[in-house]
């Protein structure tokens, strides 16, 4: 039996078995629309049918955007705030009809893109940055992963960083590559002042683009897009659900 991911997304909820030995979907992916809100009912159901879209697996990993600590959510910045304290590990796996790994969305990510992409045998210090709706942040070392860094909550110009540097602030603000570029530049100066990473690499599906603002924007670490792109989250929640990272 294969390995499930589903990632939650802010616009979808994306599944597939993955094929943990190549990195890749074993599937096509199934989407389905987050529920508006994003409540907890509604997150769990759409989940349920992501995970009956497809035969059975042997271990089902979901990604979840704020902080899991053993299965229990404990922040919700970008979704309905009953999602606070909410046994998330509990509700999916009465959903999913089987136990569920729960990680941060960034963590899978993050995960992803050490074991199959950008970040493959890297060591020292990795940060994985997620520009999407919020900002998501995977801090490794050595390749160990340091869960639920939150670095995207880190303050910019005197308000959260996501609310500044997110690829939802460049859509609502309507901001050119250059304006964006130049506040993703100034927090990724504040990230290396504080870490002093070897390298950053940045996903969200702003990565894609990469060549539009990468270009613009100077630091010292190295910086590189994400390899997988949409689906590191999916190949991280099953790498995490087989207990492999
Ligand atoms: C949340 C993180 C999440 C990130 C990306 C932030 O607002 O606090 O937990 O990883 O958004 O979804």
């Amino acid at each position: 039996m294969a390995t499930l991911g589903i990632d939650i997304g802010g616009s979808g909820i994306k599944g597939a078995p993955v094929d943990l030995a190549a990195g890749e979907l074993a599937e096509d992916r199934y989407r389905l629309e987050t529920p508006q809100r994003a409540t907890v009912q509604g997150i769990v159901e759409t989940v349920g049918k992501v995970a009956h879209r497809f035969a059975p697996a042997d271990s089902v990993g979901i990604t979840f955007p704020g902080v899991v600590v053993d299965g229990i959510i404990r922040t919700a910045a970008n979704v309905d705030k009953a999602w606070i304290d909410a046994p998330a590990a509990e509700l999916f796996t009465e959903a999913v009809g089987r136990p569920v790994t729960v990680i941060n969305d960034a963590d899978a990510a993050g995960i992803a893109e050490m074991t199959f992409g950008a970040g493959r045998g890297q060591h020292g210090t990795t940060i994985m940055l997620t520009f999407g709706t919020g900002i998501g942040s995977a801090l490794f070392v050595d390749g160990r992963l340091v869960p639920n860094t939150e670095l995207g909550h880190l303050e910019l110009d005197g308000e959260d960083a996501e609310v500044r540097a997110s690829d939802r602030a460049r859509d609502v603000e309507d901001l050119s590559w250059h304006e964006w570029a130049h506040r993703v530049q100034r927090y990724l100066r504040h990230v290396e002042g504080l870490f002093q990473p070897d390298l950053i690499i940045i996903g969200g599906g702003v990565s894609k683009k990469s060549e539009k603002f990468l270009p613009l924007i100077e630091v010292r670490t190295p910086v590189v897009p994400a390899a997988l792109q949409n689906n590191a989250g999916i190949i991280g929640a099953a790498l995490a659900a087989s207990g492999r990272p």
